[in-house]
């Protein structure tokens, strides 16, 4: 099993840009990969050579903790020469635009580019004018596929499956390109999704993303197998979405008393940062037996060492 998702098939698709363009086979396809390296990320010696001599650099034009460290280190663990661009010491602040930035890059001939942009749109833009495989790592309010990749190995992991699952996503969905990403995957995979938010925060094409939409918590968690709760996104709001960040903790923050209503043993997911106290309270976020927000975080880095390998052809290769 072990060998056999260590050397996969080759991946169908050039670019990593979005979890809506992918089929069940090509997610389970990553998922199963990505599970080869957990065992390994556990292991003192963690370097493999498969991607010796490839060079994978990441462009951040946002903020990122966990996610650019998490392609570094997965690029490294995977052998390649990792890069990353510091945007804001870069030519982007003497006004070159994204796609300078892009064909200059690609001139130095990377192998993939791992791109985070505040526009939705862009990393597809960018993708259409390398000639590398490129890898959206967060697209304004559009996607961020390795998040729900990650997201999806870890309740697989923990659960068993995904299909048949009540899965809750609770928060700022608007403007969360996570809860896009974990829509399409657990569709696509046979989960039952449901969104909890403020109208305000809610959508407006909702219905046409195959959920359920409620604006009470305790309705909208009850029985569900995992609440994934998601941050207030302050930064891509312009005005106020909500009356106050108290009120918003009051009704849509997840405690014990609203976690009731969900399965006795429902899993608690956020993809961080998390603002404690405001979407989610300290004592639910630190739970060991519920919360799998670290799990989520170990299970990214093996997520992307499988995107990289999978997107990479192997030498000798014509794909
Ligand atoms: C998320 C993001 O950047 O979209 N974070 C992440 O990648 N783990 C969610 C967020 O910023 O709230």
């Amino acid at each position: 099993m072990t060998t056999l998702t260590l050397f996969p098939s080759p991946f169908s698709k050039r670019h990593l840009l979005g979890i809506e363009e992918l089929s069940m086979v090509e997610i389970t396809q990553l998922l199963d990969s990505a599970d080869g390296y957990v065992s390994l990320n556990r292991q003192p010696e963690k370097k493999l050579s498969r991607l010796r001599g490839r060079t994978v650099i990441n462009v951040f034009f946002e903020d990122s903790t966990r996610t650019r460290t998490s392609f570094e280190l997965a690029g490294k663990r995977m052998g390649a020469d990792v890069i990353n661009m510091s945007v804001a010491t870069s030519s982007v602040r003497k006004g070159e635009t994204l796609l300078d930035t892009a064909m200059t890059l690609n001139a130095m001939r990377p192998d993939v580019l791992v791109v985070r942009h505040p526009e939705s749109g862009a990393v597809a833009l960018l993708a259409q004018k390398v000639n590398c495989a490129v890898i959206n790592a967060g697209d304004g309010m559009h996607e961020h596929p390795t998040q729900a990749l990650l997201d999806a190995l870890t309740i697989r992991r923990r659960v068993g499956r995904l299909d048949g699952l009540v899965v809750v996503i609770c928060g700022d969905v608007l403007h969360s390109r996570v809860a896009r990403s974990n829509i399409h995957l657990l569709n696509i995979m046979g989960a039952r999704v449901r969104i909890v938010a403020p109208p305000t925060l809610t959508p407006p094409d909702a219905d046409r993303l195959g959920v359920e939409v409620h604006h009470d918590m305790r309705r909208g968690v009850k029985d569900a197998d995992i609440v994934m709760m998601l941050r207030l996104q302050m930064e891509r709001m312009h005005g106020a979405y909500v009356p106050s960040v108290r009120e918003y903790n009051r009704f849509f923050g997840l405690d014990y008393a609203k976690l009731a209503y969900a399965k006795p043993d429902a899993l608690i997911m956020h993809p961080g940062p998390m603002n404690r106290g405001v979407e989610i309270d300290t004592a639910v976020a630190d739970d060991i037996n519920r919360s799998v927000i670290l799990d989520q975080v170990e299970l990214g880095v093996a997520v992307r060492m499988a995107c990289l390998d999978l997107l990479t052809p192997r030498e000798g290769a014509n794909t």
